[in-house]
């Protein structure tokens, strides 16, 4: 057998969803299948190395031999990535909400007899990519971001680079007429500093395991140099 890729690498990798509660009861949320994030998991895995999944509430069964972290929110989410480094290579792949609810009722919010509606207020969420991509001494080697757009895909995710400090932004159309979002299949396009490379539709299986291939290069080229 040939040696693994990524064996002695510790590969973190968010995925799914963040709840950000309103009541005990309620939540706000962004649409993750967490499936991505997942399928990348199992491929980094395969590649032979230790993997921490930060994940938000999926549906999905965790991938063996992968060390799974279950969160709901935002904020739990950055503590379990923080908890996780050092890492080689970071793939943010989770859906974070923006925003948390700070006037969270402690108890069910009911309906109003006079038929007004209660007034949600918000304050913004940390931003975990960003976190680990400009982490003081702790920053990967590599770190990966996810940016799911229904428009303007490229100039949004070539913002998010430099705003996020990562180095390969992976860009995909979740417009709701791609079956993307929830689906089986992705289609992406790995947006870097100096390049664009745009993939064929394929199954987020084949997504992960061609990304994790092209990661283990790039890791190995950058510990070269
Ligand atoms: O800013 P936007 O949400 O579009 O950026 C998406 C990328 O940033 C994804 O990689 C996502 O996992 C990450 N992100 C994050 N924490 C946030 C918001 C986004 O890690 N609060």
């Amino acid at each position: 057998d040939s040696p693994k890729p990524l064996a002695g690498r510790h590969v973190l990798i968010t995925a799914g969803p963040t709840h950000e509660p309103i009541d005990p009861v309620r939540y706000i949320a962004n649409r993750s299948s967490g499936k991505q994030g997942y399928a990348l998991a199992t491929a980094a895995r395969d590649a032979g190395a230790r993997v921490t999944l930060v994940s938000g509430p999926v549906a999905l069964e965790p991938p063996r031999g992968v060390e799974i972290i279950r969160v709901e929110t935002a904020r739990e989410m950055k503590a379990a990535v923080s908890a996780a480094l050092p890492a080689d290579i970071a793939i943010m792949a989770a859906a974070v909400a923006d925003w948390h609810v700070t006037n969270q009722g402690a108890e069910k919010i009911k309906k109003q007899a006079d038929g007004s509606f209660p007034a949600l207020q918000f304050e913004e969420n940390p931003d975990i990519a960003r976190f680990v991509g400009t982490h003081p001494d702790k920053r990967p080697k590599l770190v990966v971001g996810f940016a799911a757009e229904t428009q303007d895909l490229e100039a949004n995710a070539a913002r998010k680079l430099t705003k996020k400090g990562v180095d390969w932004i992976i860009a995909n159309d979740v417009s709701p007429q791609t079956g993307i979002m929830g689906g089986d299949h992705n289609m992406i396009k790995i947006i870097r500093s100096d390049s664009i490379e745009a993939w064929q539709d394929m199954s987020k299986q084949d997504v992960a395991s061609r990304l994790i291939a092209r990661l283990s290069e790039a890791l190995e080229e950058s510990i070269e140099i």
